[in-house]
């Protein structure tokens, strides 16, 4: 029971309630009265999810317009960057640093509050009273740049499964367990699918040693690796160089041994490292001495874990990857569940090819296969050319509910053979018209061979064997997903190609 004293309010009290009400009271007013009056210029705050520890995700967008220009800087939780843009009448678009063009915040002025769009996040902000702010981290300086030793990993592109194209933030430790058991039975892990990674959004907050800690999604990640392991799978996790991840969850920036240490300590085999937050504190010719502390971190730990970057393809990656102890790198913005996001991301690695090779790998995304936005045919093709040219094979679709056809595509064991195939080399494509021919030299001395139809209408392919250079003659070869031998006559073999669809071949060398 409470004393009655303490329910007993002095008069002075009572007048400080006053003035305290009358306060808030005026400030929400000026601020009410500022929004109405300022349009888009001024301090705006937005609030975030909510951390384990109870923290309160924030962000300050700060804006000035002259004409129909917009300036400005974000302060989002322990970091800061300028956004430029434009306005129209109530719309406005504002555009982030770093990766040229990137759209930051997309949306409008609706009574006096931001209603916007933050890629997939909605993002609402009202005034912000003078007294919010939020600290911002400060400047790390990236290490002097030096060769970190192969680590021996990689051999073949990784294979596996992903949470992030399916599952988003909605992954957490049951959904990882019931996906391992399910590589198992259906098949998936036997095919060489092995790593099950947790993408984004397992993160939890740091324990007073600075450790960080699993989120409440996540109970036990140790427990967890163990479970995986039992399943004769490998576990792989997230993390990124700047202070936030992508989603806004506490990341590796000023931590990266200590984290390095963490992982390892978990029985981590794979480590998605995502630029992300990096972008506003470093410029993309320091990408290269940023991923170079997290590649030192990982090795020091004495633990083999795959080294998988992830910056959107910026900063000519596959020039520095392997020296900064990476097993491959994103070449492509994020792939999405659509033909044109495919196509486009494979062929936006194009340049790339002379740099695949076994224990390093171009990385167009994760696949789509099964994910429901495409057809049979172009999921056929999205395998067929991940294959060709050497993409690491990271599922993304639910594996404990796979359609016939869906199980047909990813446990195409010929097609997988291609994709692994020991000499690692990365195919590239010729053109004709809308039939694209990608060649890939394999380590028997043979080919595969995949003509690609980007027309709208199916269309008659001919594989030419003098284009192969396989030197000598060919008279057959094995139709990968027609599942038969076909022959090659005066030195050609030609087959209908539906729209969307692929004809591919392996050749032999004699
Ligand atoms: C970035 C990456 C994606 C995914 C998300 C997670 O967008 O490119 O692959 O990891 O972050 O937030």
């Amino acid at each position: 029971m409470k004393p009655m004293q303490e329910k007993r309010v002095s008069l002075g009290t009572l007048a400080n309630v006053t003035a305290s009400i009358t306060g808030a009271l005026i400030v929400l007013l000026l601020v009410t009265a500022q929004a109405y009056s300022q349009g888009l210029p001024g301090r705006w705050m937005a609030v975030g999810r909510t951390l384990d520890n109870g923290e309160q995700q924030k962000s300050i967008l700060e804006l000035k317009q002259s004409g129909d220009q917009l300036t400005g800087t974000v302060k989002a939780q322990d970091f800061s960057f300028e956004v430029k843009g434009t306005v129209n009448g109530n719309h406005f678009e504002l555009y982030g640093p770093g990766n040229p063009n990137k759209l930051f915040l997309v949306g409008d002025l609706v009574n006096g509050e931001l209603h916007a769009m933050q890629g997939h996040h909605e993002f609402v902000a009202k005034v912000a009273s003078p007294s919010d702010d939020i600290p911002t981290v400060s400047y790390i300086e990236p290490p002097s740049l030096h060769n970190i030793p192969d680590n021996g990993l990689a051999k073949t592109p990784p294979m596996g499964w992903n949470s992030w194209n399916l599952f988003a933030g909605k992954i957490d430790d049951q959904t990882v367990r019931t996906m391992a058991d399910a590589m198992v039975s259906s098949g998936m892990r036997d095919a060489g699918y092995i790593y099950v990674n947790i993408d984004d959004t397992w993160e939890g907050v740091r324990d007073e040693q600075g450790n960080l800690q699993s989120n409440n999604k996540f109970p036990n990640m140790k427990a967890l690796a163990d479970y995986v392991h039992s399943k004769g799978l490998k576990l792989g996790i997230y993390s990124s160089p700047g202070p936030r991840t992508c989603a806004g969850y506490p990341a590796s920036y000023g931590h990266e041994a200590q984290d390095a240490r963490t992982f390892a300590g978990w029985g981590i085999d794979y480590l998605k490292y995502d630029w992300c937050s990096a972008g506003r504190i470093y410029k993309n010719e320091q990408l290269q001495p940023v991923y170079q502390m997290m590649g030192d971190a990982l090795e020091a730990t004495g633990k083999p874990i795959v080294y998988s970057l992830c910056e959107y393809g910026l900063g000519s990656v596959e020039k520095w990857g392997p020296a900064v102890g990476s097993n491959l790198w994103r070449t492509t913005d994020d792939i999405r569940d659509s033909w044109e996001s495919m196509i486009g991301n494979v062929e936006t690695q194009v340049p790339t090819a002379p740099y695949a090779g076994p224990g390093h790998w171009n990385d167009p995304d994760m696949l789509e296969i099964g994910n429901g936005h495409m057809t049979d045919d172009e999921y056929r093709t999205h395998m067929s050319l991940w294959a060709l040219v050497a993409a690491p094979l990271l599922a993304g679709n639910d594996v404990r509910n796979m359609t016939s056809a869906t199980k047909s595509i990813l446990l195409n064991k010929e097609v997988i053979a291609i994709d692994q195939d020991s000499l690692g080399k990365q195919a590239s494509p010729r053109k004709n018209g809308d039939l694209e021919t990608w060649i890939k030299p394999l380590a028997d001395g043979g080919a595969a061979v995949g003509v690609v139809n980007r027309g709208s209408t199916a269309m008659q392919a001919t594989v030419n064997a003098g284009d192969l250079q396989l030197g000598g003659k060919v008279n057959e070869a094995r139709d990968l997903w027609g599942h038969k031998d076909v022959k090659f006559k005066n030195g050609t073999y030609s087959a209908m190609v539906p729209s969307h669809g692929v004809l591919l071949l392996k050749i032999s060398a004699k």
